[in-house]
């Protein structure tokens, strides 16, 4: 018998047809973001969820889902939206989607620091609204080739973004929770404390994934030892930084400009970064092209047929 699989979010069709063809599986057609009490009734009786970054699985979530459960593959690379002790508990196991979408949200992590340093959102308006004419100070930006890199979480991401910023030319330091092998490090400057990492960079790319011990890593005390008009891009998570404190930070040059693809409490974005103008803002696309998307769901279809036939699945993050 085929096992029950939950799907939370519509996926691309081709991914659709491959989970039917493996599994009992009931899609959400309509598309509508659950509420955790309908994932938890709706997976009654199932075996497993496949679940994305827009569904918020909490501990009280997690504990309430049936028994029948036994694995979330969870259709992201990051999981902070599920609460592995909660799951762990229950015995639920958890897998993500790491490698595929390194490339795409690399490209963004890319786009976010050229789009806040070069004033994308100025410049856009301008154009648009014919409101411009060329003048020797007309937008000027700050560039980012030849400048000094700050990464902060040198994951797969992080290095991804490294490799992107060597051809423009940037020093690449960066912190992480251990250094790195030199093969990994491929160059770039080991930082043991994020002050030390901070006080050095032109612009900080922020990679680290969500968890209890990242959340509001950047805060009003952490952006102090930023050097005046630093550029930050942020493809990790809303979590990492504390809203406030980066508009406290905007405001008053301590950050140049601010680009950023992830918010706290997503789809809600801080009503000040709508008003700021040294922001570039995205709607969450690190992931969002359709090769990376399939290539995302797939993954997440084979850890889950690796589960039912008795293998670990190769992503299991708990
Ligand atoms: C996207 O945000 C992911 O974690 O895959």
């Amino acid at each position: 018998m085929k096992k029950k699989i939950f799907v939370t979010r519509k996926l691309l069709k081709e991914n659709e047809e491959k989970l039917k063809n493996l599994f009992d599986v009931t899609l959400n057609k309509d598309d509508k973001i659950y509420t955790s009490q309908e994932i938890i009734s709706g997976s009654m009786n199932y075996d497993g969820i496949l679940s994305s970054v827009t569904d918020s699985m909490d501990a009280d979530t997690i504990l309430k889902l049936s028994n029948s459960i036994k694995i979330i593959a969870n259709g992201a690379v990051g999981f902070g939206n599920i609460d592995i002790q909660a799951a762990r508990q229950k015995e639920i196991t958890v897998t993500n989607t790491p490698d595929v979408l390194t490339d795409a949200t690399a490209d963004i992590q890319i786009l976010l620091l050229l789009g806040a340093s070069r004033k994308v959102y100025e410049g856009r308006i301008a154009a648009e609204t014919q409101n411009w004419k060329w003048s020797w100070d007309f937008l000027l930006g700050k560039q980012m080739s030849n400048k000094r890199l700050g990464i902060l979480g040198m994951g797969r991401i992080g290095r991804a973004v490294a490799k992107r910023a060597k051809a423009f030319n940037m020093e690449i330091h960066y912190h992480n929770r251990s250094k790195l092998s030199s093969d990994l490090e491929d160059g770039a400057i080991y930082h043991k404390d994020l002050k030390s990492l901070f006080e050095k960079s032109d612009f900080l790319s922020i990679n680290c994934p969500a968890t209890p011990d990242t959340k509001n890593l950047i805060n009003r005390e952490t952006l102090s030892y930023l050097k005046e008009n630093t550029v930050v891009g942020n493809a990790a998570r809303g979590d990492v930084v504390d809203d406030d404190a980066m508009v406290e930070a905007l405001k008053n040059g301590t950050v140049f400009a601010y680009g950023l693809d992830v918010y706290n409490g997503e789809p809600k974005i801080h009503s000040e970064y709508l008003k700021l103008k040294n922001i570039f803002l995205l709607p969450h696309l690190g992931s969002a092209t359709k090769r990376t998307r399939w290539d995302m769901a797939f993954r997440a279809t084979k850890n889950l047929e690796d589960f039912f036939s008795g293998k670990k699945p190769k992503d299991q993050v708990n």
